[in-house]
């Protein structure tokens, strides 16, 4: 299909330079530097991935400027001379791309390790629950200082050769401390009026600007606003922007509204998925009042042809991808050329957000094994063979595909009417119809690939036999946990997969057996689609979503979340509670001091988690060469799914 993508590659000045297309990678912490804050290779293959793949310009992730307030480990920093052989590296790596590269710049104020602020007011820690951080107040001397810190920053940074350097203004770091009405009642010449407020941004940028001279490309990001109650407006970014732009600035980079305090009230419900969330009506505001690039970040708004528009209607000057770049380094590449379906698109799972920013593991893409990792592409086999996979969920698609991809002929079977697995469940329960983005590539690259694909076909040992494999891999996922509890068998009991399809009848007074993730969003579910008198969520542990990731938590339960609103419409969750009989009207349970209790209810949804489903292994084991993957394996997680298929399809 031709595509009109002249907006994507419509011609942009930024600086002295002549910018080859308006897709570039947006700043995000790749987890990937030295402990101590030096670039390294993995930090290298991260960026050149993104730079092959076609990105218009490349900009790191946030650099410390100050060594004693660094965000979390490991952050880079540019704050001292021992740094600058890494970005060197990097500098000249991108370079051979024909494209330009900025650092972005950074102070992490009160989400430092030593947390300081312009008044020390308190701020929500997103990933702990109800937990709230306290800083230190900074001294006149040492806002000063930090200026001056970012300075110094920026003069090394053109020193190893960066085309320029973005300043971080937004989500709640400490410029945006400072510009913050709510976070900042300083009397002194940083604090008071809006212009007072902006006046430490601007005395970075001026600086910068004198330091660096006219061709250093400054970049500033910042939000619109920050849904804070008596903080930051549209009003008062105007008044910044303004005075950024006298000062020297050379773009203006418009981030995601909301601070960590406010994310979740982007349109979210159980777990955060979050929606396109529009910028492109905010950045087209900002172009009709500045005279310099406004750029924008991905921000949930993945769809090409709605860049393209937004550029041809000149509502915007180049978008930022985040996590579109991680699921897929060659995005721009296959935009610019018109091959959409061809694009992995990003789930929004969140993975990348619990393993790289809450939890002390290294920064993970779901459906894209590689990111991290060096992103290599996959080798041809030097002996072709017969590969047969059995299940068409996330493991299964991914061992099909590389298989494919290393030129071996692949037959995958499925027992239901489609692919997708337990993924297609995952998509299921309220805003999470972004997984099917997966499974639609899926059927794309099988198409590309000409895998073939048995649907409707359950995996027999008489029919793998039939198919001569020199490869099975065993894909089939779990099933529901049937813990041996007296009634279980009972057929009136519905599985939370059957409610989340829309095949159940749902009552007035419902019980869903198991607060797990599987749980939760299946009451989500019933609580807004049939609304009913009463729903018990039982669970026999001391805290609903035990197995959910942090940041998934804490975006359920914030304040102004949809799920807290259940609690006021029947939702009523019993922890410490096992239940320990199912009957036709409710079930009996006892609680944590050994009380019993019958709890009625007209219908009772399981949501008692997984086990895996491998009863094939047995009967094909010491026949073929059978690898056990995904689910089927260990129950856990896509991101789990996908990696295993690809580490064990690329040595097939
Ligand atoms: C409601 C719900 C929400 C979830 N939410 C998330 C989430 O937010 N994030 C996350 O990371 N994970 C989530 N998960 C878990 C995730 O979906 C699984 O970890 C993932 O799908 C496992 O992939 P898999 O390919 O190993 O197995 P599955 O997806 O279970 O696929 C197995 C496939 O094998 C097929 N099959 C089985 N036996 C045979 C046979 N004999 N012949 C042919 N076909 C067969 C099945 O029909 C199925 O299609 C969720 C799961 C559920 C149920
Ligand atoms: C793990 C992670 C790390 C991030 N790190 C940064 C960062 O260092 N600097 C920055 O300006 N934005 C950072 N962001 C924000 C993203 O660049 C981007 O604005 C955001 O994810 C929304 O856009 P998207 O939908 O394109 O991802 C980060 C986001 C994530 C998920
Ligand atoms: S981990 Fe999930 S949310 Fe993050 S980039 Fe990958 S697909 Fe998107």
């Amino acid at each position: 299909m031709t595509r009109d993508t002249s907006g994507l590659i419509k011609p942009l000045k930024l600086g002295r330079f002549n910018i080859k297309n308006r897709i570039w990678n947006s700043p995000l912490w790749t987890r990937t530097a030295s402990v101590e804050g030096e670039i390294t290779d993995r930090t290298i293959a991260h960026y050149e991935a993104r730079a092959r793949g076609g990105c218009g310009v490349i900009t790191t992730e946030a650099c410390s400027v100050d060594g004693r307030h660094t965000w979390k480990t490991p952050q880079i920093a540019i704050y001292d001379e021992k740094f600058l052989p890494g970005h060197r590296r990097l500098v000249e790596t991108i370079h051979a791309y024909n494209i330009p590269i900025i650092c972005q710049i950074h102070h992490a104020g009160m989400f430092g390790n030593d947390p300081v602020s312009p008044s020390g007011v308190k701020c929500a820690d997103l990933g702990k629950v109800g937990e709230f951080i306290e800083s230190r107040v900074l001294t006149l001397e040492e806002i000063e200082e930090i200026r001056d810190l970012f300075i110094a920053a920026a003069c090394r940074a053109q020193a190893v050769g960066y085309d320029g350097v973005e300043v971080h203004g937004a989500t709640a770091y400490l410029l945006e401390q400072f510009f913050s009405p709510h976070n900042n009642h300083r009397e002194d010449k940083y604090g008071g009026s809006v212009e007072k407020r902006a006046t430490l941004a601007a005395e970075i940028v001026g600086g910068i600007r004198a330091a660096c001279g006219p061709d250093f490309i400054i970049g500033y990001c910042g939000a619109d606003c920050d849904w804070v109650d008596g903080g930051i407006t549209r009003d008062q970014t105007t008044v910044l922007v303004q005075i950024l732009e006298k000062a020297g600035l050379s773009y203006f980079d418009l981030q995601t509204d909301g601070t960590y305090e406010t994310f979740h009230r982007i349109e979210c419900s159980a777990g955060y998925r979050r929606q396109p969330i529009g910028q492109f009506d905010k950045t087209a505001y900002y172009k009709s009042i500045l005279h310099i690039p406004v750029t924008t970040r991905g921000a949930g708004e993945y769809d090409p042809e709605h860049w393209n528009t937004a550029f041809l209607n000149d509502e915007c000057d180049a978008i930022r991808l985040g996590k579109q770049l991680l699921a897929d380094p060659d995005t721009a590449n296959k935009a610019v050329s018109g091959d959409w379906e061809n694009i992995r698109t990003c789930i929004k799972c969140g993975n990348c957000i619990n393993s790289g920013e809450v939890m002390p593991f290294e920064l993970s893409c779901a459906v894209n094994p590689g990111m991290g990792r060096y992103e290599k592409p996959v080798e041809p086999a030097w002996v072709k063979k017969n590969v047969v996979v059995v299940g068409g969920g996330p493991a299964g698609i991914e061992a099909a595909r590389v298989s494919a991809l290393r030129g071996h002929k692949v037959t995958l079977i499925e027992k239901n009417e489609d692919i997708g697995g337990n993924l297609y469940v995952a998509s299921l329960p309220i805003s999470k119809e972004t997984f099917m983005n997966y499974i639609n590539w899926g059927k794309e690259q099988f198409r590309r690939l000409g895998v073939k694909v048995m649907l409707n076909t359950e995996a027999t040992p008489e029919l793998i036999d039939s198919l001569q494999p020199d490869t099975v891999f065993l894909a089939t996922g779990g099933k529901p946990a049937m813990p041996p509890i007296p009634g279980i068998d009972n057929p009136k009991l519905i599985k939370a997969e059957d409610v989340l399809k829309g095949k159940a009848e749902i009552g007035r007074n419902v019980i869903v057996a198991g607060a797990g993730e599987v749980g939760i969003e299946t009451s989500d579910l019933i609580m807004v689609k049939y609304q009913p008198e009463s729903l018990t969520l039982i669970e026999m542990r001391p805290d609903l979503g035990m197995d959910m990731n942090p940041m998934d938590k804490a975006m359920l339960f914030a304040n102004g979340a949809l799920f807290p609103t259940h609690f006021q419409n029947g939702l009523r969750p019993m922890v410490n509670t096992r239940i320990t009989a199912f009957r036709e009207d409710g079930v009996t349970a006892v609680d944590a001091e050994g009380n019993a209790m019958e709890i009625p209810a007209d219908t009772i949804v399981l949501a008692m988690g997984y086990v895996s489903e491998k009863s094939l292994a047995e009967k094909l084991s010491g026949k073929y060469d059978v690898k056990v993957i995904g689910d089927a394996a260990k129950v856990s997680k896509i991101v789990t799914a996908i990696y295993q298929a690809n580490l064990f399809a690329r040595s097939n």
